[in-house]
C-alpha cells in the first residue's frame, strides 16, 4: 500500500504481511477511499488465505479473519462488497481469490473512466461555459480508487478537455485528505487548484466562485441518499441555495440497494484525538471532548446528479425512481 498517512511529505510503501496489519492500515487510513477499500478488502482475503496456510488456521479462524477485514470500517460499502465478491472463491484457493480481486480492480478502473466521461458530458451540457470552476471535498482521485478516480476523475476528464478553470479543494478536516492528497494529485496532474478551509466552502459557493461541486461517495442508499466525508452535506446545502449543480460520482459498487435510505447508514465515529490535535500539537484544552463523525448523509433532494459508469441519474427530475430501477434500466442500455 502507498501509505496515505505519510503523503504529501514522503512516498512510502507499506507491505502488509498479516490480516492484523491490513486491518490496522485500513483503520489508520493508510489505504482509504471507498473503491480503494473495496480492492483492499478483496486482496485482504487473498492475504488471509496465505496467512492461514502459514499458521495452519482452522476454517473458523480463517472465516473470523475475513469477517474482521470486512468490518474494519463500517461506512464505505465497498469494503464489505470487495470481501463478499471474492469470498466464493476461497474453496478454490489463493490464486482463484487473487484473480477475482484483480478482475475487481480492473473493473473499478474501467468504471471510473466511464463515469468520468458521463459526468463531464452532463456538466458541460448543464453549465453552458467552456471552462469551469469546480469545488470538491475530501480525496476521490487515483489514491482513493484503483486508478483515475471518481469525482476527481470527472475533474481530470474535464481538464483533459481543457475545461477546467480552477479547482477549489476543501482541506477536509480533521485528517486533511483534501490538502494532503487531492492537492498532491492535482499537482501531479498539473490542474490549477486552490486549497480552502472547509469553513470557506459555503461562502465560495454563495459568492458565485464555482460552477458546481462534485463529491464522491462511501455508500449510496437505494433512494439516492449519500454518505460521504463529513462536510459534504454543508456543500450540498450551499449548492442548493446558490442553484448550482451538486454532483455525486461513484461506481455502481458504492450503491447499496439493501439500504433503503440514509438513516440506515452506519456512520463511523472516529477518535476524539483527531479533532483535538493538529499534527503533533494539541489544539484544545486538556479536558476538551470532541465529536468526530467521519461522514455525513446528504439526502437525495439536495443531489442534482448521481453519476455511475452506467450513466447519470437526476434524483430531482426522476422523482418516482430509485437507484434499483435506475441501475437496472441504465445497465441494459
Ligand atoms: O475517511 P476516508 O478518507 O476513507 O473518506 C473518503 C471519502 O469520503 C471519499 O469521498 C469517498 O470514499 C469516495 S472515494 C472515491
Amino acid at each position: 500500500l502507498l501509505d496515505q498517512t505519510r503523503l504529501p511529505a514522503e512516498e512510502v510503501v507499506l507491505a502488509c504481511q498479516t490480516v492484523d496489519e491490513l486491518i490496522d492500515a485500513i483503520q489508520r487510513l493508510v489505504v482509504r477511499g471507498a473503491p480503494a477499500l473495496g480492492a483492499a478488502g478483496a486482496l485482504g482475503v487473498a492475504l488471509a488465505l496465505r496467512e492461514a496456510e502459514r499458521k495452519n488456521w482452522s476454517a473458523s479462524e480463517l472465516a473470523d479473519a475475513v469477517k474482521r477485514i470486512r468490518e474494519a470500517r463500517p461506512t464505505a460499502v465497498n469494503l464489505a462488497w470487495g470481501v463478499d465478491r471474492v469470498k466464493p472463491f476461497i474453496p478454490a484457493g489463493f490464486k482463484a481469490v487473487l484473480d477475482e480481486a484483480n478482475a475487481l480492480m480492473e473493473e473499478d478502473t474501467k468504471a471510473n473512466r466511464e463515469l468520468s466521461r458521463h459526468g463531464a458530458d452532463w456538466l458541460l451540457a448543464k453549465v453552458k461555459k467552456t471552462r469551469l470552476c469546480i469545488l470538491t471535498h475530501c480525496n476521490t482521485g487515483a489514491l482513493a480508487t484503483t486508478s483515475w478516480g471518481t469525482a476527481l476523475g470527472i475533474i481530470h476528464e474535464l481538464a483533459e478537455r481543457d475545461a477546467i478553470e480552477m479547482v477549489y479543494a476543501d482541506e477536509t478536516r480533521p485528517l486533511l485528505q483534501g490538502s494532503r492528497l487531492t492537492a498532491w494529485e492535482l499537482e501531479q496532474l498539473q490542474i490549477p487548484y486552490k486549497i480552502q478551509v472547509d469553513g470557506a466552502a459555503a461562502s465560495t459557493i454563495m459568492r458565485g466562485l464555482v460552477d458546481a461541486a462534485i463529491i464522491g461517495a462511501d455508500r449510496i442508499a437505494r433512494n439516492g441518499d449519500t454518505a460521504n466525508k463529513i462536510g459534504s452535506l454543508g456543500v450540498a446545502l450551499a449548492c442548493q441555495e446558490a442553484k448550482i449543480p451538486f454532483i455525486v460520482a461513484a461506481p455502481a459498487s458504492t450503491v447499496d440497494l439493501s439500504t433503503t435510505s440514509g438513516e440506515q447508514i452506519n456512520i463511523e465515529l472516529r477518535k476524539e484525538s483527531e479533532v483535538l490535535s493538529f499534527g503533533q500539537s494539541n489544539v484544545a484544552p486538556s479536558n476538551a471532548r470532541a465529536f468526530n463523525p467521519a461522514f455525513d448523509v446528504t439526502p437525495r433532494r439536495f443531489i442534482s446528479a448521481i453519476v455511475t459508469e452506467f450513466g447519470v441519474f437526476e434524483p430531482n427530475t426522476e422523482v418516482d425512481k430509485d437507484l434499483s430501477s435506475v441501475l437496472k434500466a441504465l445497465q441494459t442500455v
